[in-house]
């Protein structure tokens, strides 16, 4: 049945577990994630980045229907999220399309304009009845801009900052940034646990990593343990489609039924997708 994000992230943050958030881009991202959230018997987010609904000729509604849809008629608890908002507009769109929550996306601003910007969305989505994320420091590697040094001093999230941020902005979920980074394809990021630490004793809000794709299982499970309760997947879905696509065409050079290979895809993405859920949800 559609869910909401929020419920969804205190239910595992209750249970000191958290829920997989994935990134989806086509149909068969949406199918794949229910189907491997399904094949793990767990509640599971399908989130829609800004930068898809760009890819999707700048149109939300097909692939939310579509998403709704999927998790209308799905066994397990599916929420929508609207993911790395920065345009007002889409903002304004996230409840009509089904989203139930959204995370807006100031963190390129400093540190003060970041505030003042997030507490405008903020006030803005929670009239209209969203949870609410927003990002403070810097998870970079966004819009294929090359990475930036994730522990440099000034990319990571400050626990001061952090505590004055969330309370003066009112979100209700904080993406911070102790060391992931975006796109990654390769699996070897190293978290900085003790700076998660000092930041789940600052805050009341719950955590939300992101570029968690690059992040290795055993690092998730200990972010989990440590109070990570919403985990943001994107690149290794992709990751796993494309390279399931790339051998069934090497294999079978005469395909052309673009679902001969589109099903390979999907169901590597399905494997993908239940394997993350049953680290994060179980410590497995
Ligand atoms: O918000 C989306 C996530 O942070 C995904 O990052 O593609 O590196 O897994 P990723
Ligand atoms: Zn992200």
């Amino acid at each position: 049945p559609l869910a909401q994000t929020g419920v969804l992230v205190a239910e595992a943050a209750a249970k000191r577990r958290a829920v997989a958030a994935f990134n989806i881009i086509t149909l068969e991202h949406a199918e794949a994630v229910v189907a491997g959230a399904e094949a793990a018997a767990s509640p599971v987010v399908l989130q829609v980045s800004e930068n898809a609904v760009k890819y999707r000729y700048g149109r939300i509604l097909p692939l939310a229907r579509a998403a709704v849809a999927l998790a209308e008629a799905a066994a397990v608890p599916v929420a929508l999220h609207l993911d790395h908002v920065t345009q007002d507009a889409l903002l304004r769109q996230a409840a009509d399309a089904g989203f139930s929550s959204v995370m807006y996306d100031a963190s390129h601003l400093p540190y003060r304009q970041n505030l003042i910007a997030t507490r405008a969305a903020a006030d803005w989505a929670h009239s209209q009845g969203l949870w609410v994320e927003a990002e403070l420091g810097q998870v970079g590697g966004k819009d294929g801009k090359p990475p930036l040094d994730a522990h440099a001093p000034g990319a990571r999230t400050g626990p001061l900052e952090a505590c004055e941020f969330t309370a003066e902005s009112g979100v209700d979920a904080l993406a911070v940034a102790i060391g992931s980074v975006h796109a990654m394809t390769s699996r070897t990021a190293c978290l900085d646990h003790g700076l998660l630490a000092r930041l789940r004793r600052a805050l009341r809000v719950p955590l939300v990593l992101h570029g968690s794709s690059g992040v290795p299982d055993d690092e998730l499970a200990r972010a989990v343990a440590g109070g990570i309760a919403k985990v943001n997947i994107g690149t290794a879905l992709n990751l796993a489609m494309t390279n399931a696509i790339r051998a069934y065409l090497a294999d079978h050079p005469e395909a052309v039924d673009t679902r001969s290979y589109l099903t390979v895809g999907r169901q590597a993405m399905a494997t993908t997708a239940t394997h993350l859920i049953g680290v994060l949800d179980t410590g497995a």
